[in-house]
């Protein structure tokens, strides 16, 4: 359950509107059909990435992929989000006004694998970049980082070819470990000293961040060492 959906039970007026509404928005078949449609962009996406792993692996000695893993907006985040920013709660209007219905997260060894991934990603003909943000080389407020891609890709339909737009998150292992833990104390916001808490977790990310450029240096050195040979600048 996302922090979002969390915060509005604590207002159970409201929240009964969003439920029903996402009750009633499943009875629509059109939405169905949308959401058919952005797992189809999911898999399109995750086999591009898997690809590429698979590309990095035999020629260049390396896996810059740790894990992938996606998922879809769950029809009440969606109701949600579209009653947050008073947009209808419509097919058309999800496909108009969402950018992370379908979202697939990418976990990296290392920070530069990330730039990587996403460079040769975003060459691809049939991938369009939406929307970059860099949180990497600009963390936000309370330490997280992440590269964020909302991309367009095409999905080959029996009658038609559609264009779906798939937010990529692509991050280290060190960052998703912290955004994990982020995200439990995001939707309890009740919990004891949470300032505390939140600077804490800043200075960790922090940290995490300055081990992640060291850890990639000294892997550096050591696969300079193995292979000279496939070093890729
Ligand atoms: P949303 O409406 O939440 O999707 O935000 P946005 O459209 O401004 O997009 P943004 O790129 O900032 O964030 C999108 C997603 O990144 C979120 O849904 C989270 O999965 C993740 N994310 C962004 N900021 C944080 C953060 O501070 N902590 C954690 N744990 N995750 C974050
Ligand atoms: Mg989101």
């Amino acid at each position: 359950m996302t922090a979002k959906i969390e915060e509005k039970k604590k207002n159970p007026e409201e929240y009964r509107v969003i439920e029903a509404a996402a009750l009633q928005i499943q009875e629509v078949e059109e939405f169905h059909h949308l959401m058919m449609k952005y797992r189809c962009a999911i898999k399109e996406v995750q086999t591009k990435l898997e690809v590429l792993n698979e590309d990095f692996s035999v020629r260049h000695k390396k896996n810059p992929i740790e894990a992938i893993s996606s998922r879809i907006k769950t029809p009440i985040s969606i109701v949600e989000k579209l009653h947050r920013n008073k947009w209808p709660v419509t097919p058309q209007s999800i496909y108009e006004n969402l950018h992370d219905v379908a979202g697939v997260r990418v976990i990296c060894s290392f920070v530069e694998d990330i730039y990587q991934i996403a460079e040769v990603l975003l060459k691809q003909d049939d991938i369009r970049l939406i929307r970059k943000k860099d949180y990497i080389e600009h963390p936000k407020g309370n330490g997280y980082r992440s590269l964020h891609l909302i991309v367009e890709i095409p999905i080959f339909l029996a009658d038609k070819t559609e264009y779906m737009q798939v937010e990529v998150q692509i991050r280290t292992i060190a960052m998703n470990f912290w955004a994990s833990l982020e995200h439990k104390v995001r939707y309890k916001r009740d919990i004891p000293n949470v300032n505390d808490v939140e600077n804490r977790l800043k200075r960790c990310a922090e940290e995490s961040a300055r081990l992640d450029l060291e850890m990639q240096s000294i892997n550096r050195e050591i696969e300079h060492a193995i292979h000279p040979e496939y070093i890729i600048e």
